[in-house]
């Protein structure tokens, strides 16, 4: 495995692969990797003749300074678990690599901003596009590998490569979990013990509320969500919401047409996890 600072060593590296007709596969992450990045990873190898993987905390997508100051970085442990998930590139760029200059770019991304993670975290999701544009631009892949767990992000990204017209693949990906569990996330290493202990009540919830759907109105179900998540002293909710798996649209009532996915935003303390279940 390749280990690359710079977009220009990078760029040299694919020259040489698409001028041999390699597919060029992509991973970006943020690093501190955890075993749902390398399912990503083998996935990507699986699928692609040439895997690169990016590890690189993209300043732009934080809207709390505090979260971007204590995001977990381990760049060593994550190279020592890329190789052996079959990673053949390990792009670790600096700031000033991926943003010589500020990025002023402001994306549309509409209705698709509006609600969940680009409601509660304004920007984000802009940032996101300025990073993984910049990646796909330097990357230059012909497939991506995004898991589900960041059920929205998907949406967007697949959106901006409409906008953007780039040529090539989105491939989302399952959510892996723990035994307990709870969806695997950089942010559980820095839940304490108690919180750790508690987290998996999140999607013991939600695998509930899939039983009682048919049970239930659309606005009671996700009451009870709320509810019996909060009933856990460790756990409170900044969201729950059901809605059209493709459009992100916010589902009322049962009978609407399409797969229904619950997705929740929950503080363990000061940690913020998201999760969803498809119904
Ligand atoms: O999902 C993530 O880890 C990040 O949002 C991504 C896609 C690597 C962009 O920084």
């Amino acid at each position: 495995m390749k280990i690359i600072h710079t977009k220009d060593e990078l760029a040299c590296l694919i020259d040489d692969y698409k001028k041999a007709g390699k597919v060029i596969g992509f991973v970006p992450t943020m690093g501190a990797l955890h075993e749902g990045h390398l399912s990503l990873v083998r996935q990507c190898k699986k699928n692609s003749d040439v895997a690169v993987v990016s590890v690189f905390v993209n300043p732009t997508q934080f809207n709390d300074p505090e979260d971007l100051k204590r995001y977990p970085r381990t760049p060593e442990k994550d190279c020592a678990l890329l190789e052996p998930a079959g990673c053949d590139i390990a792009f670790l760029p600096s700031v000033k690599e991926i943003y010589p200059e500020e990025d002023t770019r402001k994306f549309d991304f509409g209705y698709l901003e509006s609600i969940m993670e680009g409601a509660k975290r304004p920007g984000h999701f802009n940032g996101v596009g300025q990073v993984v544009s910049r990646l796909f631009d330097i990357v230059r892949p012909d497939k991506a590998f995004f898991g589900m767990k960041d059920f929205q992000q998907v949406a967007i990204i697949k959106n901006m490569v409409k906008q953007l017209n780039y040529s090539l693949e989105i491939i989302p990906c399952p959510i892996v979990r723990e035994e307990s569990g709870l969806a695997l996330s950089s942010r559980n290493a820095l839940l304490d013990e108690n919180h750790k202990k508690n987290a998996p009540h999140i999607y013991a919830t939600l695998k509930k509320a899939r039983n009682l759907a048919p049970e239930m109105s659309v606005g009671d179900l996700k009451k009870w969500i709320t509810e019996e998540i909060d009933s856990n002293p460790f756990l409170k909710t900044e969201y729950v919401e059901i809605v059209d798996d493709t459009t992100l649209k916010v589902i009322n009532d049962w009978n609407e047409e399409g797969t229904k996915v619950a997705c929740v935003a929950v503080y363990a303390g000061k940690i913020r996890l998201i999760d969803n279940i498809v119904f």
